[in-house]
């Protein structure tokens, strides 16, 4: 079973001209296209349409939603998306093409989607040095999300028969460029103003970001797919400033409302302010809605964001562990 019924098997693309223009347009269409890079292959969606980033979620049976790194054509145009400081242009002009990842504050200009960002005000930026990667990013022309092109809880894929071994059925497509030759992901470096911090050792060796910079790393991979979570070194998660009260069967006054599906919730009415997640009851649509719908709601100034039931299943599984979260976050 899968829940792109209608869409077949995934294509297996030759890697040429041909082959990336159809990738470049199932992206652009809001599709999900795995693709090589120098490090492993990555699953992509177009990372300004939360929809098809949602994809991406229910693709990997992600059971949460962690920040995506977004793949870019050029320095140039991850410029648009986040802020250098002097730290990270210097490691973006030197490292990049390549297999570094740079966590900046997001610029006023960021197209990338909340559900990529996790809802957060930094954003995982990378320029791979892939020659089809390459070609790729600039035939597709904006932004592509892409964590490693697995099922969760899976290695990482270094060739298209990894690939369509744990996704064949659930994407698209997959371009098939030969085997990837680093293998380990990219190392993730946070600069967020103080010392640049190490979020993820990769296939950049942390010696050579350290001599560059002229200065040790925080280490702390808060962040990091493997490692635990270290409150209070990085914010990784966004937090509503309101509680948040869950499996909500009314709502009382005072309160926001955060609905799902067609039923409203007895004094609804009466909510300071309400959105609907997905009227029809659709979880990706949910997924691609929830973290702006929660900073909405939250600066309506309601003491709590009540919040509907939602499924366990699919990607509910995804919102209800970010809603728990941000029940518990106190
Ligand atoms: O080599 C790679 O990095 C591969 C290829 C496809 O580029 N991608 C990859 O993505 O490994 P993924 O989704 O498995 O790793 C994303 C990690 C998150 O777990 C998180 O640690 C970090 O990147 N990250 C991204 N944006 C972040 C942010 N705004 N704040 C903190 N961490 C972030
Ligand atoms: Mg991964």
């Amino acid at each position: 079973m899968n829940d792109r019924g209608s869409m077949g098997r995934t294509a297996r693309l030759v890697a040429d001209e041909a082959g990336l223009a159809e990738a470049a347009t199932i992206l652009q269409r809001g599709g999900l296209v795995a693709f090589p890079t120098e490090t492993v292959y990555g699953l992509g969606a177009d990372a300004t349409n939360a929809e098809a980033v949602a994809g991406i979620y229910a693709a990997k049976e992600r059971p949460s939603f962690n920040p995506l790194i977004s793949h870019l054509e050029s320095f140039e145009a991850a410029k648009v998306q986040g802020i250098f400081d002097e730290t990270a242009q210097k490691l973006a002009e030197t490292f990049w093409p390549g297999p570094l990842t740079l966590v900046v504050p997001v610029a006023p200009t960021c197209t990338i989607s909340d559900l990529a960002r996790a809802g957060l005000d930094s954003v995982g930026l990378r320029v791979p040095a892939h020659p089809l990667a390459h070609a790729l990013l600039k035939a597709t022309g904006r932004p592509v999300a892409a964590p490693s092109a697995n099922r969760s809880g899976r290695v990482s894929p270094t060739d298209a028969d990894h690939v369509l071994g744990d996704l064949d059925g659930r994407i698209d497509a997959v371009v098939d460029g030969g085997a990837s030759d680093v293998g380990v992901e990219s190392t993730i470096v946070a600069c967020l103003g103080g010392t640049p911090r190490l979020l993820r050792p990769g296939g950049v060796p942390r010696e050579a970001i350290e001599a560059l910079i002229g200065q040790k790393l925080e280490s702390g991979s808060e962040g990091g797919e493997k490692s635990p979570l270290a409150p209070g070194m990085l914010a990784s998660h966004y937090a509503p400033r309101a509680q948040v009260r869950l499996n909500a069967a009314d709502i009382m006054p005072g309160e926001a409302a955060m609905l799902f599906g067609p039923k409203m919730l007895p004094g609804s009415e009466q909510a300071k302010a309400q959105l609907n997640l997905s009227k029809n009851g659709d979880l990706k649509e949910a997924a691609a809605h929830l973290f702006s719908y929660l900073r909405q709601l939250d600066a309506s100034g309601a003491h709590t964001i009540a919040v509907a039931p939602i499924p366990e299943m699919g990607l509910g599984e995804a919102i209800n562990d970010r809603l728990r979260r941000a029940a518990a976050e106190r």
